[in-house]
């Protein structure tokens, strides 16, 4: 489903991938563990379209997708949780979960995700008035999952899910993601039937 080959990037001299390879198939959760400044950041933004790729390819869904626009990437089903969460800290847990159903116009399909992510994260369901710069950490990572997931994406990269979290939190974060990844979520009911695939980094 995601292929990235000999991707090299570099930031001015700074050549922080170098020739790099990976392999994501259909229903796996792969993760990329490595030290502070290893790249696991830059693969996820080179990724998405976030920083230049230098040389080499990446393909997703059998589609060259190589320096392709950020926003042309989440149109083909990519979301992306960036690191630090970045939830909108002045909207409400509601808006900010809106503004991951952005992009899409089939209102009864938005309505019933938005009713799968309350499933998945009553916690959500509770503060959904509440300012998003109010939440704790873990509640915030769940808006940021939940976000990505309002996209209806066909595979999610994150970036360091667990980082600053109390390990209770990390086990329920980690479990929630592993209950997605299982259930194919929201392609249960259409003929289709994908997994999530996810990416991870830095698990402690
Ligand atoms: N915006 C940037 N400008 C210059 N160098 C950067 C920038 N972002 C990352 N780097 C460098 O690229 C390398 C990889 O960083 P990063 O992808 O953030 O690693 P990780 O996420 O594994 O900690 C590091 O050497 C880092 O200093
Ligand atoms: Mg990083």
């Amino acid at each position: 489903m995601l292929k990235i080959e000999n991707l090299n990037v570099y930031y001015g001299a700074i050549h922080a991938l170098k020739g790099l390879d990976i392999n994501v198939n259909e229903g796996e959760i792969v993760t990329l563990i490595g030290a502070n400044g290893a790249g696991k950041t830059s693969t996820l933004r080179a990724v998405s379209g976030l920083i230049p790729i230098k040389s080499g390819t990446v393909t997703y869904d059998g589609k060259p997708i190589t320096n392709m626009a950020a926003n042309e990437i989440v149109k083909l089903g990519m979301s992306h949780v960036p690191e630090g969460r970045r939830v909108f800290a002045n909207l409400t847990v509601m808006e900010n979960l809106e503004l991951g159903a952005y992009l899409r116009k089939d209102k009864n399909g938005i309505k019933k995700d938005f009713e799968m992510v309350f499933e998945k994260f009553p916690r959500l369901k509770e503060r959904v008035a509440q300012r998003a710069g109010t939440l704790s950490g873990g509640e915030q990572q769940m808006l940021a999952m939940g976000r990505a997931l309002m996209i209806r994406p066909k595979l999610i990269l994150m970036d360091e899910p667990s980082m600053g979290l109390a390990p209770l939190i990390v086990k329920d974060i980690f479990s929630i993601i592993k209950e997605v990844n299982d259930s194919g979520f929201f392609y249960s009911n259409s003929s289709y039937f994908f997994y999530f695939t996810f990416i991870f980094y830095n698990i402690h």
